[in-house]
């Protein structure tokens, strides 16, 4: 007797039946991985939408790498140097994750706040305003200074010494900056909110 391969009369799984199960599933896994990928390129919303709990104070941690959760140390950068942080305690919220980056002081200009930088240091949103992606570091090898914050999904970017004013790609508005001061033990502490809202403006 020929079995049909499409249907199973006596309740046993036919090859068929096999075969587009395990197509299901492995779609169904490679669309969760796709999901995943997603959600770390495009961070999840808290509420209606990006509710920072920074406070002045707060200590600034690693926000990844071998060093996740430790102390920022003014040490740690040099000129040209930039780092994801977050506030220690409150690494969970996304809203909170901020790009740390060090120039020399004399290059920062308005509408960069100065006076919320310290010893070169100066902190913005790390949330990208475009669609909420987190910016990245485009370090100037041969001209530190020259250094810019830029976006990895659209390649937006931003200029780290003029307030984070956008200089190109779709973002629509720049990142808002928080304040940060060298303490005397040498770690870094924020000493603001963030100078307006967190995440895209689109
Ligand atoms: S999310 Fe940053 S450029 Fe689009």
């Amino acid at each position: 007797m020929v079995e049909n391969n499409s249907e199973s009369r006596d309740g046993k799984v036919t090859r068929r039946q096999f075969a587009l199960g395990f197509i299901g599933a492995a779609g169904l896994a490679a669309f969760g991985s796709l999901l995943s990928f997603l959600k770390v390129l495009t961070p999840a919303k808290e509420g209606s939408g990006y509710v920072p709990t920074v406070k002045s104070g707060d200590k600034l941690v690693y926000a990844k790498g071998s060093r996740q959760g430790s102390l920022l140390k003014a040490s740690d950068l040099q000129i040209g140097d930039a780092v994801l942080a977050y506030p220690k305690g409150k690494t969970k919220n996304v809203a909170n994750i901020v790009q740390l980056i060090r120039l020399k002081e004399s290059e920062y200009k308005p509408p960069t706040r100065v006076n919320e930088t310290d010893e070169g240091f100066v902190a913005y949103s790390a949330v990208c305003t475009h669609l909420g992606c987190i910016v990245g570091w485009k370090r100037n090898n041969k001209d530190p200074e020259a250094s810019i914050i830029e976006c990895p999904c659209h390649n937006s970017m931003y200029d780290p010494a003029l307030g984070a004013k956008v200089i190109g790609g779709p973002a629509p508005a720049p990142l808002p900056q928080i304040g940060v001061k060298v303490s005397k033990d040498g770690t870094l502490v924020f000493t603001s909110g963030f100078s307006g809202p967190i995440g895209p403006k689109v």
